[in-house]
């Protein structure tokens, strides 16, 4: 099956002028394996017909591209809303449920939990993303442990 090399030429062959696909390019990749922006950018770059270097730069400034990474990625929304839905307190029951501390990596690289600023449901907090899926409300930790079932 396709691979991040597959998915990197793919990403590169797209049209328009190779600089403005670029953030895009990285953003797909990141999507596509755990590993730090150095070993995935500067060939992200190059599959544009970029200077390997180029990848490094916004790879590494924008926190969504340069947070590590497990194979399950969550992040996990700390903005005022959230904190305040949480009663004031930081979001350890979802560190607990999840294993990992915010923004860090398990050791065995299973699960990682990026700390972001608001995630658009401030209606709903706390909030998350669980990979692509959002989870809201009361029951968070418990819907990302799988005690309750998701709710958007
Ligand atoms: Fe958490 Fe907006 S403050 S989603």
């Amino acid at each position: 099956h396709p691979g991040p090399r597959d998915a990197f030429r793919a990403l590169a062959g797209r049209r328009g002028r190779p600089g403005d696909r670029l953030i895009e390019a990285l953003a797909g990749a990141r999507s596509h394996t755990p590993d730090r922006p150095g070993a995935w950018a500067p060939e992200v770059a190059r599959g544009l017909g970029l200077p390997a270097a180029s990848g490094l730069g916004p790879a590494g400034y924008y926190a969504d591209l340069a947070a590590p990474r497990g194979r399950r990625h969550v992040r996990v929304c700390t903005a005022a809303a959230c904190f305040c839905a949480r009663g004031g307190r930081p979001p350890s029951d979802v560190e607990e449920a999840l294993g990992v501390a915010v923004d860090s990596v398990s050791a065995d690289g299973g699960t990682s939990a990026q700390g972001v600023r608001c995630l658009g449901y401030c209606y709903a907090g706390p909030a998350a993303l669980d990979g692509d899926a959002a989870r809201t409300g009361p029951t968070l930790a418990a819907q990302l442990s799988g005690r309750e079932p998701p709710r958007a």
